[in-house]
C-alpha cells in the first residue's frame, strides 16, 4: 500500500466499533464482528475505514473514556483481535485510521487514580488540570465553565482525610478528567502512545476533540455565544468577518505545536500515515492552520456538515472550504455524518432549530419529516458530496440510507448527554443504533443471539443490507455506483471544481474536471442539458426533479 498521500482524495468509511458487528452475541459490537465482516466496506469501494476507540475503558463515554490506550476493552476483544483485524483490513486494500483520545482520560487511568492518590501539589497532580475551588472553604467551583455535556466542567474530589479537596477540569462527563497538555510527560507519554499503535501498523489517528488540548492561561470565565455548537464553532462566522472570539478552551494557538510533533512522529513511519482533527473551529480559514504542510494531513469540515440544505449558503461553504484548505496545500474533507450528530437521512429534511448533540427523541416525533422524503434529500446530498474534491467521510449505516431513531424508551438510553442535563437534551443515542445486515435473521444479523445493547425498530428490515444488496435502485447501489464514478473519472483527486452559473438560485451546478454535476436543492424540476447521465440520487429522464443530484457528461 504504497499509494503516495492516499488520503488526499480517500472515501474514509467510520465504524462505530458497538454497533457494527457482533460476534460473541453479547448485544455490544467487537473486533472479531468487524473482522468478519469487513469485505462489506471494501465491497462499497471505501478507501479506509476509521474505527471509533476501542481501547480499554469503563465505557461511561462509549469508550471515548480510555482507562489504557494500549490495550483492547475486553467489551472488544483482545489486542490480538486488533492485530487480526488490521491485518484482515490490508488484505483488502483497506487502509485504518483509529482513534486517540488526548483531551482526557478515563477516572479509572492509573494516571488519574496516582493524581488523586498522590495529593495537591504533587507532580502526579500535575498530568491533570487540577484547581483550588473559589469562595469559602474553596467550595465553588475554579471558574463558570460548563462541561459539553451540560453541568460544570469542574468536580470537587476528597481528600484521603475525608476532607473536601480541590477540583479539576472535565470539558465532559466527569469520569473525563481533561489532562494537562503543558506537562512534558503528558506530551511524552502520548508520542509513545502514537508509536505503539503505529509499530501494529495502523495507517493515521483520528484525534479526538483536538481543538481542545491547550486551554488559555488563568482559565478565564467565558459564557459562549448562543450561536456556538456545544463542541465550539460558530456556525455563521464568515471569513470576510473579523475572527470570532475564541473560547479560552477551544481552538487555542498552543495546539499546533503538538501537532507539529505528532507530525514528525508519523514521520518515522513508511506509508503516509495520516492524522485527521476533530476540530470544530471556524472561520475555515483559521481551520485550515490545522493542515498546514507540518501539521495535520486532514481536518473534519463541520462547516460544511452544519449548513443546511440550501443552495446560496452550501454554494458559499464549497467555494470557501476547497479555497481555504488551498491556501494551505491541503485538499478539503467533506462529512455529512457521524457518531455524534442526528443522521443525515433525518437531520436534512428537519425545519427546525436542533444544536449539534442534542439529539431528536419521542418530544419530536410530530414534527419529524416523512422518512422517504427525507432520505431522497440525504440521497441528493451525498450524490453532491461525493462528486466533491478531496476526501470523504462516512459513517456507518448512510450507505444503507439509516434515518436517526428518535422513538427510543428513556430507559434504554446511555448517552451522558442525556443524564448530565436530566432528559433535556436526547443525546447521541439515536444514531447509534446497531446496524441491519440481514432483513429475516436475529438482531438483523447484527449477531446471531438477538441481543442488542440499543434496541433495533422493526424497520430495520426494510433497511437490511440484503434487501438492498440485489435492488439496482437502493441506496447502497447508489452509494456503490457513485464512489465508483468517484475513483473512475478521479473526482476526488482534482485540485478545483468551477462553480457553474445559469441554473437558477436553487441549484448548485458545478464542473469536476470531465463531470458536470447538477443538484436541485428547489421544489420544481429543472431540465437536465444534453448530455449523458452517469448516475443520479433518484431516476432522471430529461428533467431533473426537486431533491435530486445528477452527475454527467454534457454534450
Ligand atoms: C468527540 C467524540 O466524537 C464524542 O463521541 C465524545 O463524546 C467526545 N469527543 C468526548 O471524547
Ligand atoms: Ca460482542
Amino acid at each position: 500500500m504504497t499509494d503516495a498521500q492516499w488520503w488526499r482524495s480517500a472515501v474514509i468509511y467510520q465504524i462505530y466499533p458497538r454497533s457494527f458487528a457482533d460476534s460473541n452475541g453479547d448485544g455490544i459490537g467487537d473486533l472479531p464482528g468487524i473482522t468478519a465482516r469487513l469485505s462489506a466496506v471494501r465491497d462499497l469501494g471505501a478507501d479506509a475505514v476509521w474505527l471509533s476507540p476501542f481501547m480499554t475503558s469503563p465505557q461511561r463515554d462509549a469508550g471515548y473514556d480510555v482507562a489504557d490506550y494500549t490495550d483492547v476493552d475486553p467489551v472488544f476483544g483482545t489486542l490480538d483481535d486488533a492485530k487480526a483485524l488490521i491485518a484482515r483490513a490490508h488484505e483488502l486494500g483497506l487502509r485504518v485510521i483509529i482513534d486517540l483520545v488526548p483531551n482526557h482520560t478515563s477516572d479509572q487511568h492509573k494516571w488519574f487514580q496516582a493524581a488523586l492518590a498522590a495529593g495537591p501539589g504533587s507532580p502526579e497532580r500535575d498530568w491533570y488540570m487540577f484547581r483550588e475551588g473559589k469562595g469559602e472553604n474553596g467550595a465553588l467551583p475554579p471558574n463558570n465553565w460548563e462541561s459539553v455535556f451540560g453541568g460544570s466542567a469542574w468536580t470537587r474530589v476528597t481528600n484521603p482525610d475525608g476532607t473536601p479537596g480541590q477540583w479539576y477540569l472535565h470539558l465532559f462527563d466527569e469520569s473525563q478528567p481533561d489532562l494537562n497538555w503543558q506537562s512534558p510527560l503528558v506530551r511524552a507519554a502520548f508520542r509513545d502512545i502514537l508509536r505503539f499503535w503505529l509499530d501494529l501498523g495502523v495507517d493515521g489517528f483520528r484525534v479526538d476533540v483536538a481543538h481542545g488540548l491547550v486551554k488559555a492561561e488563568g482559565l478565564p470565565d467565558y459564557t459562549p455565544p448562543k450561536s456556538a455548537g456545544s463542541m465550539g464553532g460558530r456556525p455563521g462566522a464568515e471569513d470576510d468577518e473579523d475572527e470570532p472570539e475564541l473560547a479560552p478552551y477551544w481552538g487555542q494557538d498552543g495546539v499546533h505545536e503538538i501537532y507539529r510533533e505528532w507530525h514528525q512522529v508519523l514521520a518515522e513511519y513508511d506509508g503516509d500515515r495520516a492524522l485527521c482533527g476533530e476540530a470544530w473551529v471556524e472561520p475555515l480559514s483559521r481551520l485550515a492552520l490545522w493542515v498546514r504542510p507540518d501539521e495535520m494531513q486532514q481536518t473534519f469540515n463541520f462547516t460544511y456538515l452544519e449548513t443546511h440544505w440550501q443552495a446560496e449558503t452550501l454554494r458559499e461553504v464549497i467555494r470557501d472550504s476547497i479555497d481555504a484548505f488551498a491556501a494551505v496545500g491541503a485538499p478539503s474533507t467533506w462529512v455529512l455524518s457521524n457518531h455524534d450528530v442526528v443522521r443525515h437521512a433525518t437531520r436534512l429534511a428537519i425545519s427546525f432549530e436542533n444544536q449539534q448533540g442534542a439529539g431528536l427523541g419521542p418530544r419530536d416525533l410530530k414534527r419529524l419529516p416523512e422518512r422517504h422524503f427525507a432520505l431522497r434529500r440525504a440521497r441528493a446530498a451525498t450524490a453532491l458530496m461525493l462528486s466533491l474534491p478531496g476526501s470523504a467521510y462516512l459513517y456507518q449505516g448512510e450507505e444503507l440510507g439509516l434515518p436517526e431513531i428518535v422513538d427510543l424508551p428513556d430507559e434504554v438510553r446511555q448517552d451522558p448527554t442525556w443524564f448530565r442535563t436530566g432528559g433535556e437534551r436526547y443525546g447521541r443515542d439515536g444514531c447509534r443504533v446497531p446496524i441491519p445486515w440481514e432483513a429475516d435473521a436475529p438482531a438483523y444479523g447484527f449477531n446471531k443471539t438477538g441481543a442488542s445493547w440499543l434496541p433495533q425498530p422493526e424497520l430495520w428490515a426494510e433497511y437490511a443490507r440484503d434487501v438492498q444488496e440485489s435492488d439496482p435502485a437502493s441506496t447502497l447501489s447508489m452509494y456503490r455506483e457513485l464512489i465508483d464514478l468517484r475513483a473512475q473519472y478521479g473526482l476526488g483527486a482534482n485540485a478545483d471544481i468551477e462553480l457553474l452559473d445559469g441554473f437558477g438560485e436553487d441549484v448548485i451546478a458545478l464542473r469536476n474536471g470531465e463531470v458536470t454535476v447538477i443538484a436541485n436543492l428547489g421544489s420544481w424540476d429543472l431540465y437536465l442539458p444534453d448530455g449523458r447521465v452517469l448516475g443520479a440520487s433518484a431516476p432522471v429522464g430529461r428533467n431533473l426533479p426537486p431533491d435530486t443530484t445528477a452527475w454527467l457528461i454534457t454534450a
